[in-house]
């Protein structure tokens, strides 16, 4: 089975944009970690990133045919996008979100998520180790 973990903008410069708030590890170590435990887990993982709403949700379009489950750290989007939460509802597998911070430890404006109202789960301000913790939880729940 493959799993999709997408993710939004400005995560292209994870390890590099202020890494103080989001660690030092880049997202192709986040890639190779979560492909590694994929392995373990029987997962196919495809991790991909994009700066651009739309792309992000032509593949969660893509996913209804090539994916069990999506992962997906929509980083700022998780906050303003009514389009990914409908993209993501058209989906029939599980979802779960990511967040590196603990976004409800931030700012006001992030202590709301859309994609919340269609996520089995969340992990936030589990560092970079959320991606995989919630991968290990996907298995579950794609299991037959
Ligand atoms: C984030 C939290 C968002 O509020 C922020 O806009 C991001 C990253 C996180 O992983 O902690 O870009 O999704």
């Amino acid at each position: 089975k493959t799993i999709y973990i997408l993710n939004g903008p400005n995560l292209n410069l994870l390890g590099k944009r202020e890494p103080e708030i989001y660690g030092d590890i880049t997202l192709e170590n986040v890639a190779a970690d979560c492909k590694k435990l994929g392995v373990e887990l029987g997962l196919h993982v495809d991790l991909m990133q994009s700066n651009h709403e739309g792309q992000l949700i032509d593949w969660i379009h893509e996913a209804r045919e090539s994916a069990a489950g999506i992962i997906i750290n929509p980083a700022a989007f998780t906050h303003t996008s009514v389009a990914i939460l409908d993209a993501l509802n058209t989906f029939e597998g599980p979802v779960l979100e990511v967040h590196i911070t603990n976004v409800h430890k931030r700012e006001s404006f992030r202590h709301h998520s859309y994609v919340s109202l269609r996520a089995e789960g969340v992990m936030a301000g589990f560092g970079v180790e959320g991606y995989q913790l919630a991968l290990r939880r996907m298995a579950t729940l794609v299991a037959d």
